[in-house]
């Protein structure tokens, strides 16, 4: 084997305000595979990676939930360590970008910037919500496309036309926190001058040989120029102080890939073997590379690389950038039950799955990949189950029942053999450069060649002579060998599956160059199935779950759906004044209310869960607004027919709604 090399390896981190899902797990998985492949030939790999705690939407959804936005991310990272570990992502740090060592890099970073004349402060205006006395960022500003008139719009790019422009531009904007009419107001901002590192950058990327539509998307910005990047936030913020100053805070997208070092370094304070400055100083015979999402491209492949270098870092040896997924050809919907969250997945389907699926179709462009669920089904059950597992359950009954567990001395066809080992530098090079799905295919064509030897031999019925027995020894031998060699190759991609099928063989560790070496005249384990079938039904209950995981997360919308419901579809409702005139407990109910309705000569009975915030004699006499054309419903105590509308959280918190003085009952609501 080649000498070894000495490589740190990345992802994105993800963000703390949302939950691991199938889109992520396409780079946690195409990472990991690598990685794990990395490691299995010999080389010295590190992976590590954080969450990423910082910004707006994370302070924002930790005051929604009464935390503080540190106990938010705490929960969340615990939540993402789970998730990552039950899909076999195995980091060698997982660390959090609100932490002491990332403070310290990205303060030294800044300094070194701004000491070299890259960095300056500019005024600038900006969206300012005076209700909640905060700057809003441009994706918490929404309203009318000023180009194409396309209604409720975020601040920075419609999603109509596809056009992008500031928030001062939107016609009638409105702050999406408070609901306010954003203003105009001006602060101090630093920004980072990103133009004096463009020849620095030209030269970066020819050093990274970056995949070419990468290179096509980046000539495209050198082409409109480098604009200064605008590095701080205003207080209230959640992100590290700028020293020196009282109210202002580094950008989230200054210190989120500075977060890849962090972890790092972090990692480095426990493990003797590592040293921060040979992977992160220039001048080191080590390798840094960073998976991402297409997405994050212009952060990881200019900024990124121009602040190391000008902060005296070494800059990334490359960076990988891959596609978004789809889910059946579309993007992932939650009201189709295709916003399928990792744990979701974990309660339904086996993990070796899914990292099958995805190894068998990604390569090291920017395409998108789509996750078919029908074609999952088939090709994790026809190449895993059917071809591969399948291998091993052939021989192994012959070997355990008639051989006691003995594998023979010697290989029947080493030929055979040899072509399998032989392949093992082509399927080396295709995941070395991210050809994942290239690797899958011959792996699993001598999965066929396997299966095509053994059905040639049928050890099924040559046992049936006793003479034959030291034969069919030599051929069941072959096959588990032929199996084991391939498992090797597929271990980066199924490390549990390989595992399990290590177990199987008798065997603690194995590394890529074992795949070579056949195991012969020693005795393995009773066969245990190593991998049941994917079930349709799992599948099915799997997009269920995810559509209820929606019903119960109050609020959430689809990206790609209508939020509005039209004015035809409002009409439908036929709201009504009523006026109370009886009201009573309910027996055996203690949350509900009995109340008698009349709408004008007519007399409703209306169950109403408002019985711990109002007694109920107070009541009678009052008029309240009522769906008057909701479906009755049976409930145990009789027929409800309607729903009075209230206000508030619950227990005490219940406020009915009441109309004006003057409102006579049955009057429409309109
Ligand atoms: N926090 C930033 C990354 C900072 S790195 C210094 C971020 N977080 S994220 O949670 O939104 O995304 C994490 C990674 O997952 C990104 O690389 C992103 O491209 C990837 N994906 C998120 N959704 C995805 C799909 N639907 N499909 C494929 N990858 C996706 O961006
Ligand atoms: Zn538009």
């Amino acid at each position: 084997m080649n000498q070894t090399r000495k490589i740190l390896v990345t992802s994105a981190l993800p963000y703390a305000n949302g939950s691991i899902h199938m889109g992520h797990l396409v780079e946690y998985l195409q990472t990991d595979i690598w990685v794990r492949f990395q490691k299995s030939r010999g080389h010295q790999c590190t992976y590590v990676c954080a969450t990423d705690a910082h910004g707006t939407p994370i302070m924002i959804k930790a005051r929604e939930q009464g935390v503080t936005p540190e106990a938010l991310t705490e929960a969340v990272s615990q939540e993402f360590v789970r998730d990552f570990a039950d899909f076999g992502v195995d980091f060698d740090n997982y660390h959090t970008t609100h932490s002491p060592e990332n403070e310290a890099l990205t303060i030294e970073m800044f300094e070194a910037l701004r000491e070299r004349g890259d960095i300056h402060t500019q005024e600038i205006e900006q969206a300012y919500d005076e209700k909640e006395g905060m700057f809003l960022p441009d994706r918490f500003v929404r309203g009318t496309c000023p180009f194409c008139g396309a209604l409720d719009q975020y601040g920075d790019a419609c999603e109509n036309c596809g056009k992008t422009y500031t928030p001062a531009e939107l016609i009638d904007p409105v702050s999406v926190i408070s609901g306010a009419t954003p203003v105009k107001r001006k602060s101090e901002h630093y920004f980072f001058r990103l133009g004096n590192y463009e020849s620095m950058l030209r030269q970066w990327m020819r050093d990274a040989a970056l995949d070419p539509n990468m290179v096509a998307k980046l000539e495209e910005w050198f082409e409109a120029g480098l604009r200064d990047w605008d590095i701080s936030r205003d207080a209230p913020y959640f992100g590290f102080r700028i020293p020196g100053t009282e109210d202002k805070y580094f950008y989230v997208w200054l210190d989120a890939p500075v977060g890849y070092p962090a972890s790092f370094r972090n990692l480095c304070a426990r493990r003797p073997d590592l040293d921060f400055d040979e992977y992160w100083r220039p001048g080191h015979d080590t390798e840094v590379y960073h998976f991402i999402g297409k997405d994050i491209m212009y952060f990881h492949t200019l900024f990124w690389p121009a602040v190391l270098h000008g902060a005296g870092f070494r800059t990334p040896s490359s960076v990988f950038a891959h596609g978004f997924l789809t889910v059946n050809g579309q993007k992932m919907s939650k009201a189709r039950g295709t916003f399928i969250n990792a744990r979701t997945y974990l309660d339904h389907l086996d993990p070796n799955y899914l990292r099958y699926y995805y190894a068998a179709k990604l390569g090291p462009t920017i395409e998108d990949i789509d996750l078919n669920l029908d074609d999952f089904v088939a090709r994790v059950n026809a190449d895993l189950v059917g071809k591969l597992v399948n291998i091993a359950s052939r021989c192994a009954g012959f070997i355990s029942k008639r051989f006691d567990g003995q594998l023979a001395s010697a290989l029947p066809e080493p030929q055979g053999f040899d072509k399998v080992a032989a392949a093992a530098e082509k399927i080396a090079e295709h995941y070395e450069r991210r050809e994942f799905s290239k690797a899958m295919r011959i792996v699993m064509t001598l999965a066929d060649e396997a299966n095509r030897y053994i059905d040639e031999h049928k050890p099924w019925q040559m046992i049936k002579d006793d003479a034959n027995a030291p034969a069919v020894q030599a051929v069941c031998t072959q096959g588990i060998n032929l199996f084991r060699s391939l498992m090797i190759y597929l271990e980066p991609v199924v490390p549990d599956l390989a595992a399990r099928s290590r177990a199987f063989l008798n065997e603690t560790a194995w590394r890529w160059d074992d795949a070579g070496t056949p195991l012969l005249g020693r005795s393995i384990e009773r066969f245990k199935p190593l991998l049941t079938r994917v079930e349709a039904d799992a599948v099915a209950k799997m997009l269920e779950q995810s559509r209820e995981s929606l019903e119960e997360t109050a609020g959430s919308q689809d990206d790609d759906e209508d939020p509005h419901i039209s004015i035809d579809d409002f009409m439908k409702v036929d709201l009504r004044i009523a006026t109370v005139t009886a009201a009573e407990a309910v027996d055996g109910a203690d949350k509900l209310l009995r109340l008698t309705l009349d709408l004008d000569g007519e007399t409703r009975q209306v169950f109403a869960g408002i019985k711990s915030a109002y007694e109920p004699a107070t009541l009678v006499g009052r008029q309240v607004v009522v769906v008057a054309n909701l479906k009755p419903r049976k409930m145990r105590f009789g027929l409800s027919e309607g729903m009075v509308l209230a206000a508030g959280d619950g227990g005490r918190e219940i406020f009915l709604l009441s109309p004006d003085t003057g409102a006579k009952a049955g009057m429409r609501v309109k």
